[in-house]
């Protein structure tokens, strides 16, 4: 009786140990991937700015560089406007057109800033074949008629092609 007990304790043990091991989970024959890392999102472009010049800093408190007049108070005089005009021609005719500067496109670049944002452009990269080519009161004059190009009244004073006088005026949106 006694080597009956052992045998069947023994294959009690060994039933045990069977099933133990049968109810550990079977180890996964891959090990699990690490998360591929998210792409990393490309950063969503910047509007390039239209204009090409740097915004004049307000560098000192007193504000005697700001705009004081306004180009729809009459800042230029018709014979000046003609004189802008012939240059235009022998100058600038080759790659642009007259009607390059004027409508939204144009306007859209140059209203709300100062009126040197604009001479400072033409005076330092046009003609673009020999940038600075032109006298500063030349420069002045084809401002004046591309004034007059977008129909802004005409004064009594040429409009000075010097940074002072383009800094107090102001190239605001026509008055309606
Ligand atoms: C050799 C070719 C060439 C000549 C000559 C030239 N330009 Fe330009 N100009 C360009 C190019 C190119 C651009 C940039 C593209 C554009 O705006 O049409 C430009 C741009 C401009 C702009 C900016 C327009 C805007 O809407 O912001 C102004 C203003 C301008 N030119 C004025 C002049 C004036 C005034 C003259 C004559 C003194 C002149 N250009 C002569 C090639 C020329």
């Amino acid at each position: 009786m006694k080597h009956i007990t052992i045998a069947a304790a023994a294959w009690v043990v060994t039933l045990l140990t069977v099933t133990t091991l049968a109810q550990t989970p079977p180890r996964p024959a891959t090990p699990p991937r690490p998360a591929t890392p998210a792409k990393p999102v490309t950063p969503p472009k910047l509007p390039t700015p239209t204009t090409p010049s740097i915004p004049s800093k307000p560098d000192s408190p007193s504000k005697s560089a700001a705009a004081t007049k306004s180009v729809n108070q009459g800042v230029y005089t018709a014979a000046q406007a003609d004189r802008g005009a012939t240059v235009f021609k022998s100058t600038c005719t080759a790659c642009h057109d007259t009607a390059r500067f004027t409508g939204p496109d144009f306007l859209g670049n140059w209203t709300g800033k100062p009126l040197h944002d604009l001479f400072d452009l033409v005076h330092t990269t046009m003609p673009e074949d020999n940038p600075g080519s032109l006298q500063p009161q030349q420069y002045a004059d084809i401002l004046a008629m591309f004034l007059r190009l977008n129909e802004y009244p005409v004064g009594s004073d040429e409009l000075k092609g010097t940074p002072e006088a383009m800094k107090a005026i102001n190239f605001d949106k026509r008055a309606k």
